[in-house]
C-alpha cells in the first residue's frame, strides 16, 4: 500500500519528523529561515495527505482546492487566521492548531514586552552600546512603574489569564474584556470584567491577546486609542491586523498614548522602515511569543502528532472544526 504524503512548510529537525516518516512520505521545505512561495505550496498540495504549515504560509481557497487528497491541515501555531477554516471544513479537511504547549512561553514575552517597554529597556540598552551614558541623572531614561498599576488585558483565553497570573505577582490591578465572561479568571485571579471601552479608559497597561477574526480586525483604531489615558502603554502580542497602524502611530506621535510594545505586525515580516518601528517609544519584536527552544519542539510536537492521529484515522488532538 503506497504511503500517504505529508508536506511540511520549513525544515523541521529530523527527530521531530521521525514517527511521522513511519506512516507516511514526508516532504519539507528544505529553508528553517525563508519561506515556501505559494506557487510550490499549491503543487505540494495536489499529492499531500497533510500539510504542516506555519502560522505565516496562508492556507486559503488556492490551496486547499489544490489538495484533492488532503485530509488534514495541522498549524504550527495556537492562532490559525492563516487558513480559510470555512473553507477546509466545507471540504470535509480538519484543521487543527497547538494550544497549551505555548501558554506559559507566550504570557512570559508578553510580559517581558510590556516591561521592556515601561522600564525603555531597549533604548537604555543602545543608549550605553553608543557611548552616550555620561553621568548618572535624575531622570536619566525614567520610565513608568509596572507594579501596582492597572493593567486591562483584551482577550481573556489561556494566554491572557497567564499574563495575568503574572501581573498578580506584579501587585497589578488585573481588568480585562473578553467575549464571555470568564468566571475562572474572576474567582482565581481576582481579574474584574470591563466593556471594552472602559477597560481603554481605566487601564495604564493594554495588553492585546485576543484572536484575529472578522469581529477584532482593527478592533484598535483611532477611537480606541483616544480613549486610553495619555500615559497608557499599549502591548500586542496577538495578530497585528487586530490594530490599525496608522492610528497607532498617530497616537504614538501625537502623544494620545505614551509608548507601545509589538511582538507583531499586520504584514510580517514588518520593513525596518515602518514608520512605528523607527518611533523611539516603540519596542518592535519579530514574533516570537512563543520562540523558546522547549515550546516551538511542543509545537513541532502537537502538530505531528494531529497528523498522525487523522491519517491512522484516530480523532484529531486539537481540531479547530470538529
Ligand atoms: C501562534 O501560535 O499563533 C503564535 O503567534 C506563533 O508563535
Amino acid at each position: 500500500m503506497t504511503k500517504p504524503c505529508v508536506f511540511i512548510t520549513r525544515k523541521l529537525p529530523e527527530d521531530v519528523v521521525a514517527p511521522l516518516s513511519a506512516i507516511a512520505e514526508v516532504e519539507m521545505w528544505p529553508h528553517e529561515d525563508v519561506a515556501v512561495p505559494n506557487d510550490v505550496l499549491v503543487e505540494k498540495a495536489k499529492r499531500a495527505a497533510a500539510l504542516l504549515p506555519m502560522v505565516s504560509d496562508p492556507i486559503g481557497e488556492q490551496v486547499l482546492s489544490a489538495g484533492a487528497e488532503l485530509k488534514v491541515v495541522a498549524n504550527m501555531g495556537v492562532g490559525y487566521d492563516n487558513i480559510d477554516v470555512p473553507a477546509a471544513t466545507r471540504r470535509g479537511i480538519v484543521v487543527c492548531n497547538t494550544p497549551d504547549v505555548l501558554t506559559d512561553t507566550t504570557a512570559d514575552l508578553t510580559f517581558a514586552l510590556l516591561l521592556a517597554t515601561a522600564r525603555r529597556l531597549v533604548e537604555a540598552a543602545e543608549f550605553l552600546k553608543e557611548g552616550k551614558w555620561k553621568s548618572w541623572s535624575p531622570f536619566l531614561l525614567a520610565g513608568a512603574d509596572v507594579h501596582h498599576k492597572t493593567i486591562g488585558i483584551v482577550g481573556m483565553g489561556n494566554i491572557g489569564q497567564a499574563v495575568a497570573k503574572r501581573a498578580k505577582g506584579f501587585d497589578m490591578n488585573v481588568l480585562y474584556y473578553n467575549r464571555s465572561r470568564r468566571p475562572e479568571a474572576e474567582a482565581e485571579l481576582g481579574a474584574i470584567y470591563r466593556p471594552f471601552a472602559d477597560l481603554l479608559a481605566e487601564s495604564d497597561f493594554v495588553v492585546c491577546l485576543t484572536p484575529l477574526t472578522p469581529e477584532t480586525r482593527r478592533l484598535f483604531n483611532r477611537e480606541a486609542f483616544r480613549r486610553m489615558k495619555r500615559s497608557a502603554v499599549f502591548i500586542n502580542a496577538a495578530r497585528g491586523a487586530v490594530v490599525d497602524e496608522q492610528a497607532l502611530y498617530e497616537a504614538l506621535v501625537h502623544g494620545e498614548i505614551a509608548a507601545a510594545g509589538l511582538d507583531v505586525f499586520e504584514k510580517e515580516p514588518v520593513d525596518p522602515a515602518h514608520p512605528l518601528v523607527s518611533l523611539p517609544n516603540v519596542v518592535a519584536l519579530p514574533h516570537i511569543g512563543s520562540a523558546t527552544y522547549e515550546t516551538r519542539r511542543a509545537m513541532m510536537a502537537l502538530a505531528r502528532d494531529n497528523i498522525i492521529a487523522v491519517l491512522e484515522g484516530r480523532p484529531p488532538l486539537t481540531p479547530v472544526n470538529r
